[in-house]
């Protein structure tokens, strides 16, 4: 893998640059910018060196439609006051666009194409999409290792049709998660939650191997909770899912790691509403799960007191509102406890729960702090992911 650092002649060159600042957005506003400052020094670099800077990123899910509500435009003027340069938002169809029509002015050295993802083509991987992209650049960065396991045009395909380069943030992130699961102390305990269920169900049966004690939060919980035979209401869950439970629960037993799920929840009727203990067998069809309870709290933080190494990602409720953050301040706070006395070693992953985190201002209280949320758990199951693959 090439890293852009390592290239000599960068003047002028136009640089298509891959980010991730898919960041946490309330009413169009950042809720945590962690994902933006990370990246101001790959700007820096290509600025220094002269380079004219395309970037690339996605916000959201916007499914290959327009969504205004899923605008990069606050997050484009977030970084222009970061970098106290001016960059321009371009808005038009990126099919529409030529490489003339860019850096019109000689003051103009970035520009940031709106959310790649209002384009279909993006996620199918599109050729002809990516090759166009490719028309507008000279070479290619990837700076984005959180959406590395995507195969999409700006991420893998692109890679086929210009020199293509490693970014600062990437390398940092592979370096660090290589320390991790080669120097990795037992008991290792994964925490997962969060609300991508799709993404992360069926990466946890390739976990079990690895860990011995996987405790399963957030969106996934509700999964389970539901196979146990309870009622989960209104809360978010994943279809059809069974068979990949039943398989995660044989798995466990095989391979002597120990799953746990949430035994108690906190429930709302709505996601703004005040938070209410339930047991199991309470929840009623109009609840909302939206956090973990007081026991299952309890057990979690048995499971790290006597673990060696902690890897979490994804919080274990609805954080945004302050009566559902205290399962995720409870694993926060007891890890950091343990990282005092330097009695574990911690890895937190995925912009939720940096932003969990960032919100009891406990960055630094952990070993390592990854961008990464999906990427992160596939790189732990040992897959290697297609827009790393690409760059190899
Ligand atoms: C992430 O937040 O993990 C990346 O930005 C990828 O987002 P996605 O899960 O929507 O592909």
């Amino acid at each position: 893998m090439n890293n852009i650092k390592d290239q000599e002649n960068l003047y002028q060159k136009r640089v298509l640059l891959r980010l991730d600042l898919n960041v946490p957005l309330k009413n169009g506003i950042i809720t945590d910018e962690t994902r933006i400052n990370k990246i101001i020094p790959i700007i820096n670099f290509l600025t220094e060196k002269k380079s004219k800077i395309i970037i690339i990123s996605h916000v959201g899910r916007p499914k290959g439609k327009v969504n205004k509500e899923l605008s990069l435009k606050p997050i484009c003027e977030n970084l222009e006051k970061k970098i106290k340069k001016k960059i321009k938002l371009i808005d038009d169809n990126i099919f529409q666009l030529k490489k003339e029509d860019l850096f019109k002015s000689s003051d103009n050295q970035i520009v940031f194409l709106e959310n790649i993802r209002f384009y279909k083509e993006e996620e199918e991987n599109d050729v002809s999409f990516a090759k166009h992209l490719a028309n507008l650049a000279d070479l290619y960065v990837n700076d984005s290792f959180s959406c590395s396991h995507r195969a999409h045009a700006s991420v893998s395909k692109i890679t086929e049709f210009l020199p293509s380069f490693a970014g600062l943030q990437l390398e940092t992130e592979i370096n660090a998660l290589k320390k991790v699961t080669t120097e990795i102390k037992k008991p290792i305990t994964c925490i997962i939650g969060g609300s991508k269920i799709s993404t992360k169900i069926g990466i946890i049966k390739n976990l079990i191997p690895k860990f011995d004690n996987i405790i399963i939060v957030g969106g996934m919980g509700n999964n389970i909770i539901k196979y146990r035979g309870y009622n989960i209401g209104k809360s978010i869950k994943e279809e059809n899912c069974e068979k990949i439970i039943k398989e995660i629960f044989e798995s466990s037993k095989n391979n002597l790691c120990k799953i746990v799920f949430p035994i108690d929840v906190l429930v709302g009727k709505t996601m703004d509403d005040k938070s209410k203990v339930k047991e199991l067998v309470d929840i009623k069809n109009e609840d909302l799960i939206l956090d973990i309870g007081p026991k299952t709290i309890e057990k979690i933080k048995y499971i790290i007191e006597t673990s060696k190494t902690v890897l979490w990602n994804g919080p274990a409720g609805y954080f945004e509102n302050p009566s559902f953050a205290n399962g995720s301040y409870e694993i926060a706070k007891s890890i950091i406890k343990k990282n005092k006395n330097k009695s574990i070693y911690s890895v937190v992953g995925g912009g939720d729960t940096v932003a969990v985190i960032n919100q009891i201002n406990a960055i630094k209280d952990f070993n390592f702090v990854s961008t990464a949320g999906g990427a992160f758990l596939e790189y732990l199951e040992g897959k290697e992911l297609p827009g790393i693959k690409a760059l190899n």
